[in-house]
């Protein structure tokens, strides 16, 4: 019996064996081209890290997207840019429309470096539509835009900004985004800002290695975050500021121009959604959907209260960084005498979902 179960062992891991040569030699013999656009450079160093996760054995060119005028001799085509506007570069989209017929026909993947990394944030400027922003989020109208082009992973990391090397006009509209921002700002007081999750990176690069090369995700990724990292300080002359700023995952803020809850808990999306629209319906609160993606949906909450309608605007998201916990954001722009009774309606919800503060 036990000889039996020896070979049995023998016999499985051969044949796991056998899988990995064959799915190796399947991808060995497809070209691929990481396209980026960059103006301060921190994409570029993104692309290179995502190809050296790839790996040398696999043809992957990184190419400026001034360096190309055809992409037909690719099988696959990464294209990644930084963010401006909420959106790639414009470079980016001229591209993929250039190019849209031929890119329609193979596999892509898009990434964007960005300041704003949680995709459950919405983004309300003066006399602006309150809107949902960040990471894969700026992605979405490219998408629309361009439908042809059908990407089959996409990525937003967050990025990095070097505030005192930023071009007269950026430094002026980083500074207004300052003033303007409801919720602050994290780069403030800083010369160099990051919000990139590596995690995201490695999971991007992952998902070119399994969904489109079809070989094995990299078992220990951390190595190559060498591509990222650096020295710098966020401050010269302040060594106690943390480089480092990512958005904290649970945080309320009461303020006079906003409110906001930034939930995480446990769950799976399907359920967390049904406990969302379980606490709408006991609540009162009727729920519309903006938008939906494979990742995120948002929902406007409106309520009466008192011959006033208040409007919560609610996210519920996955973050690939972050497996089996679902995220969600509840924002109000009411003025505090009209958000009626969002207190109340606030912590039923974070009972309904099951949220403990401090887990
Ligand atoms: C003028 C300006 C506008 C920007 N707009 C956005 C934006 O809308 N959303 C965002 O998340 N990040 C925004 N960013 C941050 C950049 O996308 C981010 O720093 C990126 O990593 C820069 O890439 P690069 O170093 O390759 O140029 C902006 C930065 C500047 C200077």
């Amino acid at each position: 019996m036990k000889r039996v179960l020896k070979i049995g062992k023998v016999v499985c891991l051969l044949l796991i064996l056998l899988l990995l040569t064959v799915a190796a030699e399947a991808s060995a013999g497809l070209k691929g081209i990481i396209i980026y656009d960059t103006i301060y450079h921190s994409t570029a160093e993104v692309a290179y890290w995502i190809r050296a996760m790839v790996g040398e054995d696999q043809y992957l060119e990184v190419k400026h997207i001034d360096q190309i005028v055809d992409v037909s001799p690719y099988d696959y085509v990464i294209i990644g840019s930084y963010t401006r506007w909420e959106k790639p570069s414009s470079r980016i989209y001229k591209f993929v429309e250039k190019y849209q017929d031929v890119l329609a026909t193979k596999k892509v993947g898009y990434f964007v470096t960005c300041g704003d990394s949680d995709e459950t944030m919405i983004l309300k400027t003066p006399g602006g539509t309150p809107h949902l922003i960040a990471g894969r989020n700026y992605l979405y109208d490219i998408q629309q835009k361009f439908p042809k082009v059908k990407p089959v992973i996409i990525g937003g990391f967050g990025g990095r900004q070097v505030n005192p090397n930023l071009s007269i006009v950026d430094k002026m509209f980083t500074a207004l985004l300052e003033k303007l921002a409801r919720e602050g700002v994290n780069w403030a007081g800083r010369d160099v800002w990051e919000s990139l999750i590596p995690e995201r990176v490695e999971y991007f690069a992952n998902e070119i290695r399994t969904k489109i090369l079809g070989i094995p995700p990299l078992a220990d990724p951390k190595p190559y975050r060498k591509y990222w990292n650096s020295l710098q300080p966020a401050k010269v002359g302040n060594p106690t500021l943390a480089k480092l700023t990512v958005k904290p995952y649970v945080e309320v803020r009461d303020a006079d121009r906003v409110y906001f809850d930034r939930l995480r808990v446990k769950d799976t999306f399907e359920n967390a959604e049904a406990n969302l629209k379980a606490w709408a319906k006991a609540a009162g609160v009727n729920l519309a959907e903006q938008r939906r993606t494979f990742f995120n949906v948002y929902y406007h909450g409106k309520k009466s209260y008192g011959g006033n309608e208040a409007v919560l605007h609610i996210v519920l998201g996955t973050m690939p960084e972050d497996p089996g916990y679902i995220h969600i954001s509840v924002r109000s722009y009411d003025k505090k005498e009209k958000r009626g009774s969002l207190y109340s309606d606030i912590n039923a919800l974070e009972k309904q979902i099951g949220f403990v503060r401090g887990k």
